[in-house]
């Protein structure tokens, strides 16, 4: 369903008014990962409970949620879960280690891959649309900032549930594709059913925009992308129920799939560190002129010193422009990211005056 515009009588938080193509005083900020090991306000709850505990603890997942936002006052707050808490609802065993996220009994058959359901989100993840209902009563008071809910994109959902954790050479999950396409594609089209559900109960819960992550989708050649993850991630984006909700969609490694991630049909196309915003902006607007950019700063921009980062983030306001363009990272915050350089950023962006005059932007 195209996007309606939004109601006059509601006033949309600046987040939401820049995915509609609106022209600002200043683009928005939040950073993908903005919640997390870089601060110590998280690690001191992390102490306390393991991290699948925090992500299913509403009282505890809405205040790590909270943290970054009421730190460095960002645009947006996004809710605080990961990607994998609904391949746990479909059956999957789930742990997270030091190494990060593991599934002990990966995908490896056909058998294994029908014994999945499609949950029910509320029934199965009732406690991310708890989280989704009271962050949205939390920030009731304050109309500026939007709340973001997200998912994993079927790829990189699947890309995990088959390599069975974080992978180098992703051979599983390839050989897979070579050898049985026809069964690989019963797994993703599952997923996309899944995530459908999933991403329609966090709107009803309460989320103003939602953030598709297929942060593996880099990994295929664009005509393999069009086979494997391009209509999967179009199935998604088709079903998302979204009167008013814009859709932005992140892949990482992504300056080869620009194009047909565009012909996807996201509002919003998240760019990583690789492609600067005004090659990103004349590829993308080649298939949809209405298409947002969010991005792209190196996330190890953020351990240069505080001078360096505020030019960095000054060059990148200027080749995004105060129209069609949410400033974040390229990729994910790091875990020892110093916090002074994310208030650097953030208050780069909030002093970075807009003329619309102008085509361009000046530091104010
Ligand atoms: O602040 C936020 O962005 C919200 C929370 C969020 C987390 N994970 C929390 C988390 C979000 C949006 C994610 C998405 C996610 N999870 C992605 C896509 C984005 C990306 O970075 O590419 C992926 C691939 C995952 C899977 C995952 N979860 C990995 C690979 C890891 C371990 C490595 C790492 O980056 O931390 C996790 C664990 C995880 N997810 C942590 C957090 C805060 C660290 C857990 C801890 O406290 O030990």
């Amino acid at each position: 369903m195209p996007l309606t515009s939004i109601s006059q009588l509601e006033p949309a938080p600046r987040l939401i008014r820049a995915c509609f193509g609106e022209t600002l005083d200043r683009p928005p900020v939040w950073l993908m990962r903005q919640a997390g090991r870089y601060l110590p306000e998280y690690q001191a709850i992390r102490q306390q409970v393991d991290f699948l505990t925090l992500c299913k603890t509403p009282d505890l997942a809405v205040e790590v949620s909270l943290q970054p936002y009421r730190i460095f006052g960002m645009d947006g707050v996004i809710l605080f879960s990961d990607i994998l808490v609904p391949a746990e609802a479909m059956g999957m065993r789930l742990e997270f280690t030091d190494k990060g996220p593991c599934f002990p009994e990966p995908l490896r058959s056909k058998a294994m891959i029908d014994k999945l359901c499609i949950p029910d989100p509320e029934e199965k993840t009732g406690f991310v649309m708890d989280i989704v209902r009271r962050l949205r009563q939390a920030l009731r008071s304050n109309s500026e900032a939007a709340l973001i809910g997200f998912a994993g994109a079927p790829w990189t959902l699947a890309s995990y549930m088959i390599e069975g954790g974080v992978s180098r050479n992703f051979t599983g999950l390839k050989a897979w594709m070579y050898n049985d396409p026809e069964t690989l594609h019963t797994l993703l089209h599952k997923l996309a059913e899944t995530v459908i559900l999933y991403l329609n109960a966090q709107i009803a819960a309460g989320v103003q925009v939602v953030q598709l992550f297929d942060t593996w989708a880099g990994i295929l050649a664009e005509s393999e992308y069009r086979t494997f993850i391009l209509p999967y991630q179009q199935q998604v984006i088709q079903g998302i129920s979204r009167r008013n909700v814009p859709v932005i969609l992140y892949v990482n490694g992504s300056a080869h799939l620009l194009e047909a991630m565009a012909e996807t049909g996201p509002d919003v196309i998240s760019v990583d560190a690789l492609t600067p915003l005004d090659v990103a902006r004349q590829r993308v607007s080649e298939i949809n002129p209405n298409i947002v950019l969010q991005g792209n700063l190196d996330p190890n921009i953020l351990f240069a010193r505080t001078e360096i980062v505020r030019q960095k983030v000054t060059d990148m306001l200027s080749l995004g422009g105060n129209q069609g363009y949410i400033c974040n990272l390229g990729h994910g915050v790091l875990p020892e990211t110093p916090r002074e350089s994310v208030t650097c950023m953030i208050e780069t962006v909030k002093n970075h005056i807009c003329k619309p005059a102008l085509s361009g932007c000046i530091s104010g």
